[in-house]
């Protein structure tokens, strides 16, 4: 199935059955993933990461989704180390790297440059994060994970607990989920609450935003718990940070009042949000997310590609 939009800027460049047929190609992806031999479907074909922000998992996983479909990377890790450390436009840049490559995946720190990049680019962009706007794969991989951990994506009292203003990961997921779901808990330190323009968004969708301070209030309800490392790098200076930093932590003790089929994820990485003990309990899915993220990649890469 060939995707309708080009590109991936924002969730809502997918329709639903769309991110469904992703999750579905995503798990028909593992037995690649996991034999060790690669596989000829994009053989011939060119990806190229450009990377405007620290990023570990993500452009390594889209990496190494090239690789066992048969396809090469090319990739500025750096952006120091390119022309755009002397002074290149982003639009410039773009219209360089598309001469040799057939897709890019762009992770920039301002918001909207994906969408900039996909009206300047004749080959496909795939956002993998722009500033404090949107991240669609990693929606798309915590999607696949909850829908393997509680065999569904309806139904389900889902909590983002973080900084709801700054992370991207958040918003793309918010959207997201209020498709599967009429209401979503937003769980955020004060001045961090999810952005009043998507909030309103998603009311205008019909969808319920329930906004509090009370994780322990609410922690009962949730099957996901999404947790979010508060995205420092945003703040406009070290003692705003400093008002908000370390102001929740998920542990023991506070997952003694949870569900027992409580999910908890995080895109990662984590700072201190979540204490290592969580690790070894059967609520932590973070680990499962970064393998699903390699197999979520795969499939969007040969769908954004298929001829
Ligand atoms: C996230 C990001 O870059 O938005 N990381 C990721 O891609 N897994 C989350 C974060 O940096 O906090």
């Amino acid at each position: 199935m060939k995707l309708r939009s080009q590109n991936l800027v924002s969730i809502d460049d997918l329709t639903t059955e769309e991110i469904l047929t992703i999750i579905d190609r995503a798990k028909k992806m593992a037995p690649i993933a996991r034999s060790g031999k690669v596989s000829t479907l994009l053989q011939g074909r060119i990806l190229a990461t450009l990377f405007y922000e620290p990023s570990t998992r993500t452009r390594l996983s889209f990496e190494s989704a090239m690789a066992r479909l048969g396809g090469t990377t090319i990739s500025v890790a750096d952006v120091s180390s390119s022309s755009v450390a002397k002074g290149e436009t982003l639009a410039d840049t773009i219209r360089t790297v598309e001469n040799y490559c057939d897709i890019i995946v762009l992770r920039h720190p301002q918001e909207g440059a994906a969408r900039w990049a996909a009206e300047v680019a004749r080959v496909p962009i795939v956002n993998a994060g722009d500033g404090s706007g949107h991240h669609p794969t990693q929606t798309l991989l915590d999607l696949m994970t909850i829908q393997e951990s509680q065999g569904r994506l309806n139904n389900l009292n889902v909590g983002m607990l973080g900084d709801l203003r700054f992370g991207r990961t958040v918003h793309s997921l918010a959207y997201a989920i209020t498709r599967f779901n009429d209401r979503i808990y937003c769980i955020a330190p004060e001045g961090l609450e999810l952005p009043q323009e998507i909030a309103a968004d998603l009311k205008a969708r019909g969808k319920q935003v329930i906004q509090t301070r009370d994780l322990l209030g609410i922690l009962p309800q949730l099957d996901v718990l999404y947790v979010t490392r508060i995205q420092k790098e945003r703040f406009p200076s070290p003692a705003d940070y400093a008002r908000v930093g370390g102001s929740y932590r998920v542990d023991l003790a506070l997952l003694e009042h949870a569900k027992p089929t409580l999910d908890v994820l995080h895109p990662l990485p984590r700072v201190d949000e979540i204490a290592p003990e969580v690790d070894q309990t059967k609520h932590a899915k973070y680990f499962a997310q970064m393998f699903n993220g390699l197999l979520v990649r795969m499939a969007v890469l040969s769908m954004l590609l298929e001829a």
